[in-house]
């Protein structure tokens, strides 16, 4: 029986990380998977999380099992960052615990799909898994596209999308940091959408993965407020991968917004259902963490001050990769100056993109996205060289 499965490609960001680290070159450059990096090009434990970490160690007295719901403290902690302090709509919201953003979206669409929804909406390109978890759970797909050649939001696409779609019907955004592109909706854009969306039937998914990675921690979530502002109903998936850098220990969470909190518990007892059949409850760790770096007013200073360097360094390298526009003609370097995270597309080709990773040693995805993080001072300036050079042909 087994013998009938058709082998599949590894997945191709991840397969990057081992081509990358099977490069014997010692000025390689890693733009693949998407980890934050320091000027030094390492990616540390935050120093807030080694605090909690510790602490963590000192106040935990049982890993017995807690439900399919997780750290119910981290779910509600992380609660004012993303809705606001003191939100309205707090009691019409319901959360849960899952393992890292990639759960929460699962979640977000096998909820959906339980409750109706047929097809997705997706502004392409997207994050590649995206379109894996709705293959996967068995909705439909409609593309629109995410963005115009001149490296803005195609704002006439996702309004296109909620407007022509229906009951059945959800549309996925990025809340903020829009990967692969960097390119996010503007506030005016988000308000447009917010209308659109309190015009329809249609089920907004906002998927959060790099909240206080691009222009602030409030700013990067004004768009997803106000649609949820908006809406009777919508489902926000989570991510605490980037912004507390606990990638492998998979932190996420998953939040339900429901017409009235009558109709919470019956909403949150079938996405406990999901999260129990599918990994039965997330791993504790990171959230417990985060949870206890939340509880504390030291420690989470000192992660905003850590997130803060981190936006900072960032917009240093899209500055001078923007700078470099007229260096590298022909790939719109100029637009990543003011397009936000960890991301940005180049339009290069299969062919450019192979000479980079062999002339080179620089790795990126297939689909021309950098990780603009995997840039410092040591080499963006061997980077932008390089790109002039594929870039001739
Ligand atoms: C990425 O897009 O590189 C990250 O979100 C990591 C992942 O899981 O794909």
């Amino acid at each position: 029986m087994l013998d009938k499965l058709d082998a599949q490609a590894p997945d191709a960001l991840l397969a990057l990380i081992k081509m990358h680290a099977a490069d014997p070159r010692e000025d390689k450059i890693d733009l693949g998977v998407g980890v934050y990096r320091t000027n030094e090009g390492a990616t540390p434990v935050f120093r807030a999380i080694k605090q909690a970490e510790r602490k963590l160690l000192e106040v935990q007295d049982s890993k017995s099992y807690l439900g399919p719901e997780g750290d119910s403290g981290f779910v509600e902690a992380l609660m004012p960052y993303i809705f606001g302090k003191g939100s309205p709509l707090t009691n019409r919201i319901e959360g849960m615990q899952t393992p890292g953003g990639t759960g929460a979206v699962r979640l977000a669409v096998s909820l959906a799909a339980r409750a109706g929804v047929k097809r997705i909406h997706l502004g392409m390109p997207s994050w590649p898994n995206h379109a894996q978890i709705l293959e996967d759970v068995g909705v439909e797909i409609v593309p629109f596209d995410h963005a115009n050649a001149d490296g803005t939001a195609n704002l006439d696409a996702v309004l296109g999308a909620i407007r022509g779609a229906g009951y059945a019907d959800a549309v996925l955004l990025h809340g903020c940091c829009h990967n692969p592109t960097g390119i996010d909706y503007t506030a005016e854009q988000w308000t447009t959408i917010a209308e659109a969306f309190a015009d329809s039937d249609v089920l907004p998914i906002l998927d959060i993965a790099y909240q206080g990675l691009g222009q602030g921690m409030d700013e990067d979530v004004a768009g997803v407020r106000t649609v949820l502002a908006h809406v009777p109903e919508s489902l926000v998936a989570y991510s605490c991968d980037k912004n507390f850098g606990l990638y492998r220990d998979r932190v996420g969470a998953f939040y339900m917004l429901a017409r009235e909190e009558g109709q919470l518990s019956a909403i949150a007892s079938n996405a406990n259902a999901l999260a129990r059949a599918n990994w039965s409850m997330p791993p504790d760790h990171g959230g417990a963490a985060v949870r206890l770096l939340l509880e504390d007013a030291g420690m989470t200073a000192t992660w905003l001050e850590e997130l803060d360097e981190m936006r900072a360094r960032m917009r240093r390298v899209r500055d001078r990769l923007a700078a470099a526009d007229s260096e590298v003609p022909g790939l719109n370097l100029a637009a990543l100056a003011g397009q936000n995270g960890l991301f940005a597309m180049l339009p290069l080709g299969k062919a450019q993109i192979a000479k980079l990773r062999e002339d080179h040693g620089i790795y990126m995805a297939g689909s021309g996205r950098i990780n603009v993080a995997g840039l410092h001072a040591g080499n963006t300036e061997k980077f932008i060289a390089a790109l002039g050079e594929v870039a001739k042909g």
